[in-house]
């Protein structure tokens, strides 16, 4: 036990060296100086944080809370807006579930973040690992954090062969052995920077690793190795259509995605379902559409999908069959998801559209 104690001040003490600066972080000094996490910064950087880089959540997030400073201001925020703040981050359905959760800490929760994992759990789109995370860092509850950097990070330093997920519990275990009584939520932002920073997929910095002396893949040269990964599941490919159309007062023909499912309630272009079997072309409106010649490639979690893209100058008179007309001046690219982005830029380098 001395040992394991001993582990974990090796590493809360390199951290207080080597923390990263994160917009959302409190440092070790200022933590010392008294100032305290805001579990609403916290939540809103772990949502973040759950599918996208700590560089591009960066950005994301400054301009979130400037926006939205605190939860009581998201509560009250207009749902379409923040679906387009959150426009490029992907994985829409986080952001429906930040402004429920908003709502729900406002009116039933007085504004007050629970404090607790397993109270956090109740709440939407919190799973079992930001409930820690932000019991940890936020509360600085004893809670062990789990991401793909402390798996590498703990498959390494125990040297476990077995392949990911089937590791997952062992390596659960190991990390919350590992997790001391003093300083939990520092010591969870610890463990993910030494694997951003130091314990890194491909070229380990060993030499720099505070844990260098008790790694065991260190010693048997098997880091690079680590963590294995079973085989990849069959990779499934699905196919549809959309349809980018722009009528001669510059409006263009949108459609608002159900809220159920991929990209649910994000505003998009008009096009079919999204199927193994290509489905039939189904434009929605009468017009000489024409078909780009490369399909648009995108890859969601569980398929790849290829879209045809099709574009079409539409007269003003013209009567759609689904979707709707939104003026030039209410058009902006950049709040649309990412997929539908790359179909617009795609029919844009076509065209002489501007
Ligand atoms: N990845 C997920 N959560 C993080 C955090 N709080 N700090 C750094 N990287 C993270």
């Amino acid at each position: 036990m001395d040992d394991i104690i001993n582990i974990s001040d090796l590493l809360i003490n390199w951290y207080d060296k080597n923390a990263r600066i994160l917009p959302w972080r409190v440092l070790p000094r200022d933590r010392l100086m008294g100032k305290k996490a805001d579990p609403y910064y916290i939540w809103i950087s772990e949502i973040m944080l759950q599918q996208t880089t700590v560089a591009t959540v960066k950005n994301y997030y400054r301009r979130f809370i400037e926006l939205w400073p605190t939860v009581i201001d998201l509560a009250n925020a207009n749902e379409t807006e923040v679906m387009g703040e959150w426009a490029g981050l992907g994985y829409y359905a986080r952001a429906r579930n930040l402004v429920k959760c908003s709502r729900i800490i406002t009116n039933q929760m007085n504004g007050q973040f629970p404090r607790t994992a397993h109270c956090l759990m109740q709440l939407p789109g919190i799973g079992p690992y930001t409930a820690a995370a932000i019991a940890a860092i936020a509360f600085n509850h004893q809670e062990t954090v789990v991401d793909g950097n402390v798996e590498r990070v703990i498959s390494r330093m125990f040297n476990i062969h077995d392949p990911l997920p089937i590791s997952k519990p062992k390596i659960k275990s190991l990390a919350a052995k590992l997790t001391p009584v003093q300083r939990p939520g520092d010591y969870a932002q610890a463990i993910m920077d030494l694997g951003a920073t130091i314990c890194t997929p491909r070229k380990p910095n060993c030499q720099l690793c505070p844990w260098h002396n008790h790694c065991l893949a260190k010693v048997a040269g098997t880091a690079t190795q680590l963590p294995r990964k079973s085989k990849k599941k069959i990779v499934v490919v699905r196919k549809g259509h959309v349809y980018i159309g722009r009528r001669q007062d510059g409006a263009w023909l949108m459609e608002s995605r159900p809220n159920k499912g991929l990209l649910g309630g994000m505003l998009g272009w008009p096009g079919t379902d999204w199927l193994e079997v290509r489905p039939e072309e189904s434009p929605p409106c009468k017009g000489s559409w024409e078909c780009l010649s490369d399909e648009l490639s995108h890859t969601f979690t569980h398929f790849h999908l290829l879209l045809r893209v099709h574009w079409a100058d539409l007269p003003n008179n013209v009567t759609p069959t689904r979707g709707f007309f939104l003026n030039a001046q209410s058009f902006n690219p950049s709040t649309l998801p990412t997929l539908m982005q790359k179909a617009y830029n795609a029919a844009f380098r076509m065209n002489n559209w501007r």
